[in-house]
């Protein structure tokens, strides 16, 4: 069924509950304040800068933390928790931070406490949410987000326990008031839901089908991103590379790859410097996507591209729809024609069937391939999916093993690959300040390399979003470091 966009009528019914809840909190002694709680991936981050821009627009001050602040000590009057199921750690973390607060009305009975995002379209989740945490006053899900208001009214005016959850294919909702986290980046959702149905993988079911947004809404956002001084986009979706395949008006239907070099077209000469997009499925990585990435020096030299195994054997029951050969003979493809791109993938140890033999191949392709990073996680089975259900279930001390063997390859490739960065120098996007060292800024290389490096005599308030050029002295295994050489006009 083509993709939908929520209706005027809806829009203004949910304009509407923003009002009054603006007006309800106004009549307040002291103004509200409001707490997000994000886990999960960049989706779900994004999608909070949404909910953060609803709730600034109903009175709310935003705050980091449930007790930060004018709150210290003291608990805000919302929190609110965006949730991830990707594997059960996330989960089990969620869990335990919702638990965490259960006491906490008693100390303040009017706090309110909402649960959405990607558990919450899980039955059985909401099931367990709602028997045993009695502290939580909202639950939503991921298609119905721009109700939030309606959800709050409902809770805070209303007095009501609100459980909400839109069973029905998600519409995309465009205009949305949105809070971003930072004023020189931004994460731009091109699509949503996933239709591949990796047999591990839970998000098909709990983000629905594919939903392309209209090229005409993505470029004006850009174009308004670049005019307001962004230096970076992500672009998002679980597979851009079928970006545009749902869309109904023929003239709207083009492939990813168009629609990334109209983002290049209409962003030359601005201030965005650097456009990136995540993830691609190996599968729908086309020819033309390659020549466009080659071509337009804002796309940054930089891709992330998850191939899971190594096995062939094993991609056919994870329904990746690619071979091991297919996937070495790809990214050969790139790396020949955009030389020097880092790229960065995804690997899953201990697949229900993954044998030995399975496993070496995964190292051999890790080996061969040698990716500038690569994220690596333990299986984990997803309630629902076809993998969980499958009687070949790997014993956990083999996986563990497993993982901390693919783990020491790989990090010793990471290191190999940054130490081969030292004594060049780097153009990088300052971020602020390091996390790790407070004396020294933080910052990323256009192949995503984070660099921590000193800048002498610069403040970071007037270094943040600027590019510099950073000599590389030293490397670890997950960045670089190194000294600014000299500075974009500060
Ligand atoms: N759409 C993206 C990302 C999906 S989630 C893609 O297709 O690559 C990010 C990563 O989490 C996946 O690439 C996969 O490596 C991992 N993952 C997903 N489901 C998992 C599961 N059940 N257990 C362990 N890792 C999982
Ligand atoms: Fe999950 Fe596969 Fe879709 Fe990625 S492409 S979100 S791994 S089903
Ligand atoms: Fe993202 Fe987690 Fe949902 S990885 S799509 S937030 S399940």
């Amino acid at each position: 069924m083509a993709t939908r966009i929520v209706s005027q009528e809806e829009r203004e019914k949910q304009n509407y509950y923003m009002q009054c809840v603006r007006d309800f909190n106004s009549g307040r002694a002291v103004r509200p304040a409001a707490c997000i709680k994000t886990f999960g991936c960049q989706m779900n981050e994004h999608d909070s800068e949404k909910l953060a821009g609803m709730l600034e627009r109903m009175g709310y001050e935003l705050v980091p933390d449930e007790t930060a602040g004018k709150y210290e000590g003291r608990f805000c009057d919302l929190i609110l928790f965006n949730t991830c199921c990707i594997r059960e750690n996330a989960e089990e973390k969620v869990f335990g931070h919702i638990g965490a607060l259960k006491g906490a009305k008693r100390e303040k009975p009017e706090l309110l406490t909402a649960v959405c995002g990607c558990m919450t379209e899980q039955p059985h989740v909401v099931e367990e949410i709602k028997r045993k945490y009695q502290n939580v006053d909202i639950i939503f899900g991921t298609h119905n987000l721009h109700r939030l208001p309606e959800f709050l009214y409902g809770a805070l005016i209303d007095g009501r326990r609100v459980c909400e959850l839109s069973h029905t294919e998600g519409e995309v909702a465009e205009g949305l008031p949105v809070k971003r986290a930072s004023a020189w980046k931004a994460w731009v959702t091109i699509m949503y839901g996933c239709n591949n149905f990796c047999t591990y993988c839970i998000v098909p079911y709990v983000r629905g089908r594919e939903r392309s947004r209209r090229r005409s809404n993505i470029l004006q956002e850009i174009e308004e991103l670049a005019a307001g001084g962004v230096r970076e986009i992500t672009l998002l979706g679980q597979n851009v590379n079928s970006y545009g395949r749902d869309l109904e008006e023929p003239e709207q239907r083009e492939s990813f790859a168009a629609l990334l070099s109209a983002v290049c077209e209409r962003t030359a000469g601005s201030s965005l410097r650097r456009i990136r997009f995540m993830t691609s499925h190996p599968k729908d990585l086309s020819e033309e996507l390659i020549e466009v990435m080659a071509k337009y020096p804002s796309v940054c030299n930089q891709l992330h591209l998850p191939v899971q195994s190594g096995s062939t054997e094993i991609l056919r029951r994870m329904n990746r729809r690619y071979t091991r050969e297919q996937y070495i003979s790809l990214v050969e493809k790139i790396r020949d024609r955009i030389p020097g791109i880092t790229l960065s993938t995804d690997l899953i140890t201990g697949f229900p069937g993954e044998t030995e033999e399975d496993f070496r191949e995964t190292l051999e392709l890790v080996r061969m391939l040698r990716f500038d990073m690569a994220y690596t996680f333990i299986y984990s089975p997803r309630v629902g999916t076809p993998a969980a259900a499958d009687p070949d279930q790997v014993a956990e001390e083999l996986v563990k093993d497993r993982f901390s063997r693919l783990l020491e390859l790989q990090n010793a490739i990471s290191r190999e690959k940054n130490e081969a960065c030292t004594g060049k120098t780097f153009e990088v996007l300052c971020e602020g300040v390091s996390r790790t060292n407070p004396a020294r800024l933080t910052g990323r290389t256009e192949g995503n390399k984070i660099v921590n490096f000193t800048a002498d005599g610069i403040c970071a308030a007037d270094a943040e979003g600027k590019f510099a050029k950073v000599y590389i002295d030293a490397a670890q295994t997950w960045s670089l470091e190194g000294r600014a050489l000299e500075w974009e006009e500060l």
